[in-house]
């Protein structure tokens, strides 16, 4: 099926991809044009493992290409809107203009038959919307929301291999035909018996944002029940661990540590309050407020933890900062828990040194006055603490004997509760983490 791919960023351009390895023929369409020549290029213009080969390979088949210009989206059956819905300057609410933007120009290509599809996070009530501007301007043409599940660092196999197909269909014949359409664009995937759940357009946007609050909820309980255990001398890790055998509760999205942050939850979250306002439903949402609220003390708390360590003062303490990325396996530093410690460590007084195997460059332009090093190592020499904010594999695996040899005071916070506590301990280290006994 020829299909299109509006928006080509971290959804988009692994969406445009993975649709050619599902056999189709797609064309990917950016405004940026820098991000067009990079994806024709064969050159992922984010970091997301796998990605790069994919693109390659389906580049290589003749059935994938990338375009600055709309009018290359006419003649496919299906055009996926998939630009993004930041949260709007000074205010909770998701800010819709590229989506609104992306469909206006698909209006001029828009035949009917053809169908729109939404991937984009939306407040509930945007896709009727459109769903009635698309019926205005061309008869005949559909609308669906399908909304994506994808987390970065997994963003191929999410979306060649998902959990659930979620539609949300418009009622009556139109619902039918474009079903048989994603149904088409999805075959190889339903083939293997993924579920699919086949709802109206409001469901399927609430699908979304329901899902992101309620990890986002999971992740700020057990933050919660870290403040907690501080308070006690309990131990979070072993606390999550524990509740986590009960298969009601399960133990993913249980570790405690700095919390949630990235292009999706914290936004997300934001807008699903905003959006019930709205509707007149806030109190329904309130207990979001303080799932934000949890998250963003988690953060202070590191702060204040780092203070601790070095001795109740941070002025002109030399501090090593491991991990910039939201999360390891990303080079997506929006709403980094991380890098906010990192710059709040920096404004009251500390000398920061960060380090980060993917997200130097996108932190160096957010902020530029801290000090970026190549590696760990090197970020480390003469340390009189380090903050260990992103649990990338390679910092997991450092071996605290030799890194011992390079700072200049054995201090570790393990921002991630992601360090072998123990190994830490015995190579001389003193070691703090959020949530955990500090024997
Ligand atoms: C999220 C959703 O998981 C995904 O389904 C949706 O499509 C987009 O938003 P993503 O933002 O890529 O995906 O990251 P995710 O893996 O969910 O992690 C989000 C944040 O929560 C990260 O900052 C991570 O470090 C933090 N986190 C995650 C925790 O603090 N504790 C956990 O147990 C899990």
């Amino acid at each position: 099926m020829e299909i299109s791919v509006i928006g080509c960023g971290y959804l988009g351009a692994v969406h445009a991809a993975s649709m050619v390895e599902l056999g189709h023929e797609v064309v990917g369409i950016d405004v940026d044009e820098r991000r067009v020549a990079a994806l024709r290029a064969g050159r992922a213009p984010f970091y997301e493992p796998g990605f790069e080969e994919l693109l390659g390979r389906t580049l290589a088949s003749g059935r994938l290409r990338f375009s600055a210009d709309v009018a290359e989206a006419a003649g496919a059956r299906v055009h996926f809107v998939c630009v993004g819905t930041p949260q709007r300057h000074g205010e909770y609410a998701a800010d819709l203009r590229f989506v609104q933007a992306a469909v206006e120009s698909l209006l001029g290509v828009l035949e009917p038959g053809q169908l729109v599809v939404g991937k984009s996070t939306v407040p509930v009530g945007t896709a009727a919307r459109l769903a009635g501007l698309v019926a205005e301007k061309v008869p005949g043409a559909l609308l669906a929301w399908n909304p994506e599940f994808l987390r970065e660092g997994f963003a191929v196999a999410d979306t060649l291999h998902p959990d659930r197909l979620v539609y949300g269909l418009p009622g009556g014949v139109d619902g039918a035909l474009a079903e048989r359409l994603l149904d088409a664009v999805y075959a190889p995937i339903l083939a293997r018996g993924t579920p699919k759940v086949r709802t109206d357009h409001a469901t399927a946007e609430m699908v979304k944002t329901a899902a992101n609050s309620f990890l986002a909820t999971k992740i700020s309980f057990i933050n919660a029940m870290a403040e907690l255990c501080e308070a006690t001398g309990a131990d979070v890790a072993q606390l999550a661990d524990a509740i986590g055998y009960d298969e009601r509760i399960g133990r993913r999205f249980l570790n405690a540590g700095l919390g949630f942050g990235g292009g999706c939850l914290p936004k997300d979250i934001r807008a699903f309050m905003a959006r019930a306002g709205e509707l007149g439903a806030d109190q329904a949402l309130t207990f979001l407020r303080e799932v934000d609220n949890i998250n963003m003390r988690r953060r202070i708390r590191m702060v204040e933890l780092a203070r601790e360590v070095l001795d109740g003062s941070l002025l002109g303490k030399h501090v090593a900062v491991l991990g910039a990325a939201f999360k390891p396996d990303s080079d997506d530093i929006r709403d980094s828990p991380a890098l906010n410690v990192a710059a709040q460590l920096q404004l009251q007084g500390a000398v920061v040194c960060v380090t980060d195997p993917a997200a130097i460059d996108n932190s160096r332009r957010q902020w530029p006055q801290l000090d970026y090093a190549a590696t760990a190592e090197e970020a480390a020499a003469g340390a009189d603490a380090v903050l260990v904010l992103t649990e990338w594999r390679q910092y997991r695996e450092l071996d605290p004997v030799a890194f011992g040899r390079v700072v200049a005071q054995r201090r570790v916070l393990d921002g991630r509760n992601a360090l072998d506590r123990e190994a830490w301990t015995a190579a001389g280290w003193t070691y703090r983490a959020l949530g955990r006994r500090t024997d």
